[in-house]
């Protein structure tokens, strides 16, 4: 079998439409998703609050995140106008933080470029920080009924299964073929594109899964190409994979008097703008800071924190701090480490925005 090429993608996304999308329409209204707090009004601060919120994260997690941080900033405006500093504390535990920042960025552009109203369009909505052609696309069908499609990765698989496009999605151009596709089976009617776009997103995750897609119940079953030729777990292709590090970090847990001493992360990198316990990149560069104190170390069980680039290793040692002195002379040599350390009762910790694994250990 000769392989696809993107004219023949795009002639056979035109023929098979629009059957395509009015099954998927008929079946997100009988087995799609309809409870999703994002999903009872079309209004873009929510929309957009949650897609950011489910960019790298599950619906489960997102919905508690979700509720809290709509309670405490009910609408654009009281986001543009929080501190920043706020807006991570409610993060905490998220992950990814530049999404955060770019969350609060977003949210004072709208109000200082747009008069407050998000722009109703996927394209206007795409200058604006931490939005891009994917998260455009959603906020403009579901708010706006723009006839534009979304393009993640559960999309990925579910278009190019049904459509047969074998071509390997890290190359550029097969990308580009397969959105333009995704346009071309888009339904005709806009007022449909709401419900299109949740059919997408619900057919990924209920039934076009990674491995062992349930094809006996697809509303694509007869059509799609993927599950014609006999192996549809082969779909997508993509063979660039990420390159993943791996990376080993001494964590200085300095208790004194109920308190814990912690330093703010800068404004670029891993947990960018949160508050951490001193890292440090070996077990001596602890062991010098040891030297001139009567302080004993004790080395707790490492903790593996999993990014999406990298494997952390993370060795908490601590140390308990029980004369004033000493404290004191802690204090004077890790603010040479970072200006912006300082000592964080245990009592305060829930309103500083700390890392996941850091809360976890700390047990708030
Ligand atoms: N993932 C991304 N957007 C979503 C949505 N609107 N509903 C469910 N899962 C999603």
């Amino acid at each position: 079998m000769t392989a696809p090429t993107s004219a023949g993608l795009l002639r056979h996304a035109r023929q098979v439409t629009p059957v395509l999308a009015d099954r998927l329409v008929a079946w997100q209204h009988q087995e799609g998703r309809h409870h999703l707090p994002w999903q009872k009004v079309r209004d873009p601060y929510r929309v957009w609050l949650s897609e950011i919120m489910l960019q790298q994260t599950q619906v489960t997690t997102v919905l508690g995140y979700f509720e809290r941080f709509l309670k405490r900033f009910p609408d654009v405006q009281a986001l543009a106008a929080a501190p920043l500093d706020d807006v991570l504390t409610l993060w905490s535990g998220l992950g990814y933080y530049s999404r955060a920042r770019n969350l609060h960025r977003c949210a004072q552009d709208v109000v200082s470029l747009h008069g407050g109203q998000f722009p109703p369009s996927s394209e206007a909505l795409q200058s604006l920080p931490g939005i891009g052609p994917s998260t455009s696309a959603a906020i403009a069908a579901f708010c706006f009924d723009e006839r534009i499609s979304i393009m993640d990765g559960n999309v990925k698989r579910v278009l190019s299964r049904v459509l047969g496009w074998d071509q390997d999605l890290s190359v550029k151009t097969h990308e580009r073929a397969l959105w333009e596709a995704a346009q071309a089976v888009l339904p005709n009617k806009a007022a449909d594109m709401p419900s299109y776009t949740q059919g997408l997103m619900d057919l990924g995750a209920t039934l076009c899964t990674q491995r062992k897609p349930a094809c006996l119940t697809c509303p694509w079953s007869d059509i799609c190409k993927a599950r014609v030729q006999g192996a549809p777990e082969r779909y997508p292709v993509k063979t660039r994979k990420l390159k993943r590090s791996e990376r080993e970090s001494w964590w200085l847990w300095l208790e004194w008097r109920k308190q814990v001493w912690l330093q703010q992360m800068p404004d670029k990198g891993v947990w960018a703008g949160l508050w951490t316990m001193p890292l440090l990149d070996s077990e001596s560069a602890i062991l010098d800071l040891l030297r001139d104190t009567s302080c004993a170390m004790e080395l707790q069980p490492g903790i593996k924190h999993v990014l999406t680039h990298m494997d952390w290793r993370l060795r908490p040692c601590r140390v308990i701090v029980d004369d004033e002195a000493v404290a004191a002379n802690w204090v004077t040599r890790l603010r040479c480490l970072s200006p912006s350390g300082r000592w964080v009762a245990h009592r305060d910790l829930e309103q500083v925005g700390l890392p996941a694994p850091l809360r976890k250990l700390l047990q708030y």
